[in-house]
């Protein structure tokens, strides 16, 4: 598909469903919508709209369906596997005006929110009802809902809570010709239909557009502590979170982070971290209904740490404690993301292959010598590797790019999966054929060309080409 242009009559008729100032096109106002996280990977759309409700997506939609238009939706634009980036040009369509949490049902434990709500904001009004909405990417300050539930994020809590999807009781969704469909609501059983809401979820943009989400609650935990603890390697991190979850502990988080990537973040903020020294380090967050039940699992677990080699095991059972450890946690990427280009793998494997991954990839890294980081959702298996791209010109990419297809290899091989929770995007597709098989693949094509009979929706992205 070659770059597609918008000419003026095309900009003329899409301005005025949203209005003109709502239809960028100069290239100053265009450049934030050509970048997200994804190393340094820059796609200029040809116009962006910021359309401010379900009835403009939808005429947006028809219209650039009857012209074969490419639609690129974005929400906070943190991806990291390019699926933000409109790489054929056409429209951008950004929900950043579609900010409104609708509702915040206490009764039924639901909030309805518009896509392009930011995550915290979302959790952050619903905590003031003493409710909880648990799925926190690590970009949650900046991230959206739309976004979240287009990848399916992840983030720390998934490891007790689930990701987004879980989360996820009904969307209002445009297709790719305008019609609007919903697909739940607040009613917590029903099987009328296909399960469109979950075809949906972690869709990337590829099947339609989200214009509302349905979104579950709970109570928000009444107590609630966080561990972490040192370890002299990061293999015995990695054994330690198998034999934690082994002995009937359920984190409700359970990250590990490396000596580098902790070193890095230290830096960047400016902050010095408890045990520097440590090769890696385990951050475990424990929530319940009361404070007795939350000591007792946080004993329980520093004695399992202990016993599975941890340096030490600090507790941090006030507010401000672990909020300090939980942004040196979250502030990873960005830190990262200022050393200069890196390129990041979201791998998961089963819990149990944890320590040989983590093995793996270590030696492929230091063979290859590139500078790598390790962190992420160790109870889910979830690890996050950075290998950075040195600033000299004699950077071997070629060598780097063989090295990734290696470790996907691998990690496919222990049962993993190349994408745990970034997507696949533009930067994965290529490799999802290591991991889901010719019928799979065949099955996404064919509810892309059902849904997208033109394929206008995020073209490029996640569905495979046939062989
Ligand atoms: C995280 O866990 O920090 C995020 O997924 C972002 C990243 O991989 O760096
Ligand atoms: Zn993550």
């Amino acid at each position: 598909m070659a770059r597609r242009e918008i000419s003026p009559e095309e900009a003329r008729a899409l301005a005025a469903i949203v209005g003109e100032t709502h239809l960028l096109a100069a290239a100053d106002d265009l450049a934030p919508y050509a970048k997200d996280w994804t190393r340094d990977l820059v796609a200029v759309p040809a116009a962006v709209a910021r359309p401010r409700s379900t009835e403009e997506v939808s005429r947006l939609l028809a219209f650039c369906n009857e012209r074969a238009l490419p639609v690129t939706p974005q929400g906070g634009r943190t991806g990291m596997s390019g699926g933000a980036l409109a790489v054929f040009g056409g429209l951008g369509l950004a929900l950043d005006r579609m900010t409104s949490i609708l509702e915040i049902d206490a009764d039924n434990f639901v909030a309805v929110a518009e896509p392009g709500v930011v995550t915290q904001t979302l959790q952050e009004a619903v905590e003031e009802k003493g409710l909880y909405y648990p799925p926190d990417p690590a970009s949650r300050g900046s991230c959206t809902i739309g976004g979240n539930v287009a990848e399916n994020a992840g983030g720390p809590h998934a490891a007790k809570y689930g990701v987004t999807g879980r989360w996820v009781m009904g969307l209002e969704a445009v297709f790719a010709d305008g019609s609007v469909a919903v697909t739940g609501g607040k009613t917590r059983k029903d099987v009328a239909g296909y399960d469109l809401t979950s075809l949906l979820v972690g869709s990337e943009g590829t099947l339609a557009v989200v214009t509302k989400a349905w979104l579950r609650l709970i109570a928000k935990p009444a107590a609630g502590a966080t561990v972490l603890a040192p370890f002299p390697s990061l293999e015995s991190a990695a054994r330690a979170v198998f034999e934690i979850h082994r002995r009937g502990l359920v984190p409700s988080a359970c990250e590990v982070v490396d000596r580098p990537a902790v070193e890095v973040v230290s830096r960047h903020k400016g902050v010095a971290v408890p045990f520097p020294e440590a090769e890696a380090r385990l951050l475990l967050d424990f929530d319940g209904a009361a404070e007795e039940d939350v000591e007792r699992e946080v004993t329980r677990a520093g004695e399992v740490l202990l016993e599975c080699g941890a340096l030490d095991v600090a507790l941090a059972a006030d507010e401000p404690r672990r909020r300090a450890l939980w942004d040196v946690r979250r502030g990873i990427a960005e830190a990262i993301h200022e050393l200069g280009v890196s390129f990041e793998l979201d791998l998961a494997v089963p819990r149990s292959e944890l320590v040989a991954l983590v093995t793996g990839v270590r030696k492929r890294a230091a063979e290859a010598h590139l500078t790598a980081f390790a962190y992420g959702h160790a109870a889910d298996g979830n690890l996050h590797v950075r290998l950075l791209r040195e600033r000299s010109s004699a950077f071997d990419e070629a060598a780097v790019e063989a090295v990734i297809a290696a470790i996907y290899e691998e990690t496919v091989a222990l049962g993993g999966t190349i994408a745990g929770e970034h997507g696949v995007g533009l930067t994965l597709r290529k490799f999802l054929p290591l991991r889901r098989p010719p019928a799979f693949c065949a099955a996404m094509r064919a509810v892309k060309a059902a849904l997208d009979p033109k394929g206008i929706l995020n073209p490029g992205k996640l569905v495979p080409d046939a062989a």
